[in-house]
C-alpha cells in the first residue's frame, strides 16, 4: 500500500496513527506492543507527534517495548545516536518503562553487540521467529533501508536476525536488524520525505530486475502488511494540503 501526503506534517500523523493502531491492536490481543524504530532525520515528526496529546495520554505506554531497527556505534550522547534521537522526540516524554526500551549500545564491540541484540531478541519473543507488530523505517539515497547498505553482506544473510555492517565514510559500524527479523513483521512501514528521494523511491517501486538489488526492494513481510507513507515530492507528484489519505 502506497499513501501520498501532502508533506511532512501529514505524514508524520499518519505514521502516528499507524503507531496508535497498531499499538492498541497488539495490546488487546497479546497484552503487549513491539515496535521497532527507524533512525535517521525523517521519523523525529513522528515521534513528536506521539510525545504530545492526545498520543501521550491514550496510549498503552506501560505495555509498549521499544526496540531499534538499527543503531550506529557511537556514544549514547552522541547526536549520531539513533536511540538518542528517539528519547529526545519520544521517549523522555511517555512513561514507557526504562525496562521495555531496548536500545542498541553497541559503542566498545559491535560484534558482540549485535550477539546480545538477538539474544534479547530471542528472550523476548521466545517463539522461534521475531514478531514485530510494527516496524518503522527510512530509506536511504542509495536505497539502504535500517543499515541494510547495496552490496552488503547482511544481505545474505538467512537465520541470524542481527548484523553488523558499515556505510563507506563513516568511522562508526553500525548493528542493523536483517530480512530474516524484518520480514517477519506484522506490519512495516517506511517513512519517506523529500524530492531528493524521489529517484531511488521510483526504483525502488519499480517492478522488474534490477543489477545491484536495493536493499529497500527486499523488504517483503511474509506475513505482514507493507505500507509507503511517503511525500508528494519524494513521489515526484505534489499533493493539496491536508490529512494524508488512504
Ligand atoms: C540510519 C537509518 C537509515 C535511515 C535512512 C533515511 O540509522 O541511518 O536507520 O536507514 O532511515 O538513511 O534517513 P533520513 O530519514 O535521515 O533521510
Amino acid at each position: 500500500m502506497i499513501r501520498v501526503c501532502a508533506d511532512l506534517d501529514a505524514l508524520s500523523y499518519a505514521a502516528a496513527e499507524l503507531f496508535a493502531t497498531a499499538a492498541r491492536r497488539a495490546v488487546a490481543a497479546r497484552g503487549r506492543f513491539a515496535v521497532a524504530l527507524a533512525g535517521g532525520e525523517t521519523p523525529r515528526h513522528t515521534y513528536e507527534i506521539l510525545a504530545a496529546s492526545p498520543f501521550r495520554e491514550e496510549l498503552p505506554w506501560q505495555q509498549i517495548h521499544i526496540f531499534w531497527g538499527d543503531e550506529r556505534c557511537v556514544p549514547s550522547d552522541d547526536p549520531r545516536s539513533n536511540a538518542l534521537m528517539a528519547r529526545r522526540a519520544l521517549l523522555d516524554h511517555v512513561p514507557v518503562p526504562a525496562a521495555q526500551i531496548h536500545a542498541i549500545s553497541c559503542g566498545d564491540d559491535p560484534q558482540r553487540s549485535a550477539v546480545d541484540y538477538e539474544q534479547l531478541l530471542r528472550t523476548f519473543f521466545v517463539s522461534s521467529e521475531p514478531r514485530f507488530d510494527l516496524v518503522f523505517l527510512g530509506l536511504g539515497d542509495d536505497g539502504h533501508t535500517a543499515s541494510l547498505f547495496p552490496g552488503s553482506d547482511a544481505l545474505a544473510e538467512k537465520k541470524l536476525w542481527t548484523a553488523v555492517t558499515s556505510k563507506s565514510g563513516e568511522e562508526f559500524s553500525r548493528v542493523t536488524l536483517t530480512l530474516p527479523c524484518l520480514n517477519r513483521a506484522l506490519q512495516v512501514v517506511f517513512l519517506v520525505v523529500g524530492a531528493t528521494k524521489a529517484r531511488v523511491l521510483h526504483a525502488v517501486l519499480a517492478e522488474g530486475p534490477e543489477t545491484l538489488p536495493l536493499p529497500a526492494r527486499l523488504i517483503k513481510p511474509t506475513d505482514g502488511q507493507l505500507v509507503w507513507l511517503v511525500d508528494g515530492a519524494a513521489a515526484g507528484s505534489p499533493r493539496p494540503p491536508g490529512p494524508c489519505p488512504f
